[in-house]
């Protein structure tokens, strides 16, 4: 029987990568400007409905991205993929729309402690800073996302209550944003958490984009995002390799692998658009030019049908154990 037979209903899923964000924001080792742009011209090419290209945050703080001009201007855009970036601040804001980013990736923390260590604001100083932003990016017609960090968890406050949650995103779609993000920003998300706050964003924002964003951390990365898609969820951010983290998050670990993820929903057969070889292909590549391996299973294992050669004695092997038989 064929997988055929396995296979589900299919969905449309978008996948949207940021292991060129997410990932790279967090590697040791600094990834010269032009094989940037050839691994994000490289994602290009595979279908992916959105790249987060890098991030407009201060080179003293993040050094890694501190190329992020050149990077995004000198990409070459493929139409259809929507090239966003992180921006912390109005002068993040300037420097991306400046760049010809096609969207600007807000992002503040759901927990009070989380948002002091990684932005060294409270939060209401950071919706007050970001709220200018999307007046910035509003003036100049660029599109906003928000994503908001520690949903599902913060790894020093433990559960967020979900009336903070739901308060800052109403606060946020209040403004008239295009897109919200709910991440799980240190892999603290379990699948029947992740059913019930999908659900009530779904119900509670129709007519905004809403991407969950999920950490490997504990294992629990691809069983979330099945339980989103469940829940109604179709946009997932996801990391070439499952790099990523975030420096300033204890213990954080990557982001879902994006070839992990096609992976298992292509064989459910849900249609992300995304060429999977071109994928694995890029993900091969990483390892030079990051320094070491990366966590993907896909790259280890390779694909479910991937066959292995029998081994070349298997004639006489059957031979002997026919043999027994007699
Ligand atoms: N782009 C370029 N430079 C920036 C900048 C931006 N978006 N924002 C601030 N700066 C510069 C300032 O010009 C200043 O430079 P100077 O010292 O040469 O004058 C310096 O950074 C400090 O600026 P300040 O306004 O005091 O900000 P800060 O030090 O409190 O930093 C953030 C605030 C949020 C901008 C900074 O910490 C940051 O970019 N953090 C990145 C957070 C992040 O991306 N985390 C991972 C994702 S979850
Ligand atoms: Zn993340």
């Amino acid at each position: 029987m064929t997988a055929g037979a396995f296979t589900g209903a299919g969905r449309r899923i978008r996948i949207q990568e940021v292991g060129t964000r997410d990932g790279l924001q967090m590697e040791a080792r600094f990834v010269p400007t032009e094989d940037k742009i050839a691994l994000v011209d490289t994602l290009s090419q595979a279908g992916l409905a959105k790249i987060e290209v890098t991030s407009f945050t201060s080179p003293q703080a993040i050094p890694a991205l501190r190329d992020a001009e050149v990077v995004m201007r000198e990409i070459a855009r493929v139409p259809g993929v929507v090239y966003t970036a992180l921006v912390p601040n109005v002068r993040g804001a300037e420097r991306a729309i400046e760049s010809r980013t096609d969207e600007l990736n807000l992002v503040m923390s759901a927990s009070e402690t989380h948002n002091l260590v990684n932005l060294r604001m409270t939060r209401a100083q950071s919706f007050a800073g970001l709220a200018e932003v999307v007046r910035t990016a509003q003036a100049a017609r660029v599109p906003v996302n928000v994503s908001l960090s520690c949903v599902f968890g913060c790894p020093m406050e433990g559960d967020v209550a979900g009336s903070e949650v739901f308060g800052w995103a109403q606060r946020f779609v209040d403004l008239g944003v295009r897109g919200l993000t709910l991440c799980d920003t240190t892999g603290m998300a379990f699948p029947t958490q992740v059913s019930a706050i999908t659900r009530a964003a779904r119900e509670r924002w129709p007519g905004t984009e809403l991407t969950l964003h999920f950490h490997n951390t504990r294992g629990m990365g691809l069983a979330n995002v099945l339980a989103a898609i469940d829940a109604g969820a179709d946009r997932f951010d996801t990391s070439l390799g499952g790099l990523g983290g975030c420096p300033y998050a204890p213990g954080a670990t990557g982001n879902v692998c994006s070839e992990e993820i096609v992976h298992a929903l292509q064989l459910m057969g849900h249609d992300t658009g995304v060429d999977l070889g071109c994928l694995i292909a890029a993900a091969r590549r990483l390892p030079a030019l990051i320094g070491h391996d990366v966590p993907s299973q896909i790259v280890k294992a390779g694909r479910r049908l991937d066959l292995h050669p029998v081994p070349p004695n298997l004639d006489a092997v059957r031979e002997r154990a026919l043999a027994r038989e007699r």
